[in-house]
């Protein structure tokens, strides 16, 4: 079995160890223009050229959870994509959502500014009850944070395509519940995939059906947010902050208004990050049951976009 890496950008020699390890017997390359045809290919935002020659693959292995890069080339039809699945990004994801979402909630920003330029104020102690979480998204990742804010207390909704059911949250289903969720809503965390249907989702008509003194916290794609929109409701007072890890244009600009704004805080895509051990291991056994004939999940629908 031959299996292709290509990850431009990323330094190979370590990913093609842990693949050989994972796979023994396999024939493991790195991938450049003219490398030889392979039946797997093991991938993160591959060139086009990558899907054009490489046309014997029985299946490509993404290396992330989120599949838009992938879908912007064009492969054979009927060639399965499959995502990546957890190994080991929900946890992460956890705890980047409890940090944000505590360090609004309880105000620790004002209060560090308050120590840097010499005030001793206490102010009012929040009321998880008039903190209410709507979590966007309820897939592998959404739902383990639905579940954990849950845990600590905070009224939960949460928004998905297709009924879900998850203990300790009020879950709403498709495009004409997305109003209510909304209103349900002061802290949005966005876990959607980015698709045609989900682009340019949260405009300004949306993110100021959100409660007075609402907070965003976008962990999937920057294309989800009109980043001027949500810069306007900030500074109009509707939104009191926000806690960015993802935008449209990556790395973010250094000149860029996001990163100037006082309210807005910032991460370099790192919310959960792919960990070379676990993922290798959930491809290299999904590939294993692949070419046994089993089935295997995280293949991506082509049309419905994730
Ligand atoms: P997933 O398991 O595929 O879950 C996607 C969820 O979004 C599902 O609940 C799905 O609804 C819902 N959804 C999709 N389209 C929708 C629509 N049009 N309307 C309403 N709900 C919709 O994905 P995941 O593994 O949780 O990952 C989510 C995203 O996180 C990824 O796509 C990626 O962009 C992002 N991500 C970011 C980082 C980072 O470091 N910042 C790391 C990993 C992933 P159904 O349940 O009905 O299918
Ligand atoms: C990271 O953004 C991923 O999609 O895994």
């Amino acid at each position: 079995m031959r299996v292709v890496y290509c990850a431009p950008g990323s330094r190979p020699d370590p990913w093609l160890a842990g693949l050989r390890a994972a796979l023994p017997g396999a024939d493991v390359y790195d991938w450049s223009p003219g490398a030889a045809p392979a039946d797997h290919a093991v991938v993160w935002a591959p060139p086009q050229a990558f899907a054009d020659e490489q046309s014997s693959l029985r299946a490509v292995w993404n290396l992330g959870a989120g599949v838009d890069a992938l879908l912007r080339l064009r492969w054979r039809d009927g060639l399965p994509l499959v995502r990546l699945e957890d190994a080991g990004m929900a946890s992460q994801m956890v705890e980047y959502v409890l940090h944000a979402l505590l360090r609004h909630y309880r105000g620790f920003d004002a209060y560090e500014r308050d120590g840097r330029e010499g005030r001793w104020l206490q102010r009012r102690p929040p009321r998880r009850s008039e903190w209410p979480v709507g979590v966007l998204g309820l897939g592998v990742l959404g739902a383990a944070v639905a579940r954990a804010v849950a845990g600590l207390g905070f009224p939960v909704h949460g928004w998905s395509r297709t009924p879900r059911t998850l203990d300790g949250v009020k879950t709403h289903a498709g495009d004409a519940a997305l109003g209510d969720f909304l209103a349900a809503t002061r802290v949005l965390v966005v876990l959607l995939p980015l698709t045609d249907a989900t682009r340019n989702l949260l405009d300004r008509g949306r993110l100021a059906q959100l409660q007075r003194g609402g907070v965003v916290i976008n962990l999937a794609r920057g294309a989800l947010v009109v980043e001027s929109d949500l810069i306007a409701l900030l500074d109009e007072d509707h939104l009191a902050g926000a806690t960015l890890d993802v935008f449209r244009d990556e790395p973010l600009p250094a000149d860029h208004p996001l990163r100037r704004h006082a309210r807005i805080a910032i991460t370099p895509h790192i919310a959960a990050q792919t960990l070379r051990e676990d993922s290798l291991a959930q491809i290299a056994g999904k590939i294993l049951a692949f070419e046994r004939g089993e089935p295997v999940t995280g293949i991506i629908d082509r049309a419905r976009g994730y």
